[in-house]
């Protein structure tokens, strides 16, 4: 059989079919699993086949065991983390994805994709009014965003200090402090143990989870050496932003990287009613 449309058409078409029906299904089907874990795994349990299997078969097979155990995610009553749903065009561009199956490493093998992500980069850049020279980079979600925005904080609060973190590695480096809010999402500590800056100096936070400026204006000045100071758009509990003009003027003041923390509100930025919220975000370093 030769490698053409036909050859992918059938399962193509079931998933399709699998993909339409779970999302006619999302208005109103129960929100939670009605399978767990264990269930699942002894659903799943049968043999490894010795052969292959007739595609739209397994995808069928495949459609029928998961359908118990999927959350409805992407339903409006679904209040269980901040979660965004998607769009038809964001969904059917998704399926093109993995049927143009492209490795984009490098632009002159994969010239759309390049594209796509540096037109990608300018709208955001346009979008939330970032200096037009700003560096973007696309992450597979919040914790590595928190781990490159850190990453390069990193190295230029040690260049800052005469330390070329590339040339002579962390160990013997100056040590770093990362000064953070009471109430930072923990995918921060996961990001700093990561980057091996170790356990953050926490500042208080507010009843809402919002950094508390004198605190950290205290904070700054009883530390010394290379600092990085870590913001929060958007608190996963109450929505609360910490107060970035200010804290962003102290730690530049202490020659401090500024890094924010925007998982989801950053997109604040964008909006009318809610854009004094993210006030001074521009001002970061990442
Ligand atoms: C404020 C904040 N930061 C970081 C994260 C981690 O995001 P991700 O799961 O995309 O790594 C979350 C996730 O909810 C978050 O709310």
């Amino acid at each position: 059989m030769s490698i053409d449309g036909d050859y992918f058409e059938p399962a193509l078409s079931r998933a399709q079919e699998h993909a339409l029906a779970w999302l006619e299904s999302v208005p109103d089907r129960p929100i939670g699993p009605r399978r767990n874990v264990a269930d699942l795994s002894a659903d799943f349990a049968g043999p490894l086949q010795a052969g292959p299997l007739d595609p739209s078969e397994v995808i069928d097979e495949l459609a029928r065991l998961v359908e118990p155990g999927l959350m409805a995610m992407p339903s409006g009553r679904f209040y269980g983390w901040v979660i965004g749903g998607t769009l038809p065009a964001a969904l059917a561009a998704d399926c093109l994805v993995s049927a143009w199956d492209q490795n984009s490493a490098m632009r002159y093998a994969t010239p759309a994709t390049a594209a796509i992500e540096e037109t990608a980069a300018r709208w955001l850049i346009d979008l939330f009014g970032f200096p037009a020279d700003c560096g973007v980079g696309s992450t597979t979600g919040a914790t590595m965003a928190n781990f490159v925005g850190l990453a390069c904080g990193r190295e230029k609060v040690l260049a800052d200090v005469g330390y070329d973190l590339n040339a002579h590695g962390l160990t013997g480096a100056p040590r770093i402090t990362v000064i953070v809010g009471a109430e930072r999402h923990a995918s921060v500590d996961l990001a700093l143990r990561y980057l091996a800056l170790g356990t953050p100096v926490v500042v208080e936070a507010d009843e809402q989870g919002r950094m508390d400026a004198r605190s950290l204006d205290t904070a700054l000045q009883s530390v010394g050496g290379p600092v990085i100071v870590c913001l929060q758009a958007g608190n996963l509990h109450s929505g609360a932003f910490d107060p970035f003009e200010e804290a962003i003027s102290l730690a530049h003041e202490h020659g401090a990287w500024v890094h924010i923390d925007g998982a989801f509100g950053l997109w604040a930025g964008i909006s009318e009613r809610l854009g004094g919220l993210a006030k001074g975000m521009t001002l970061a370093d990442s």
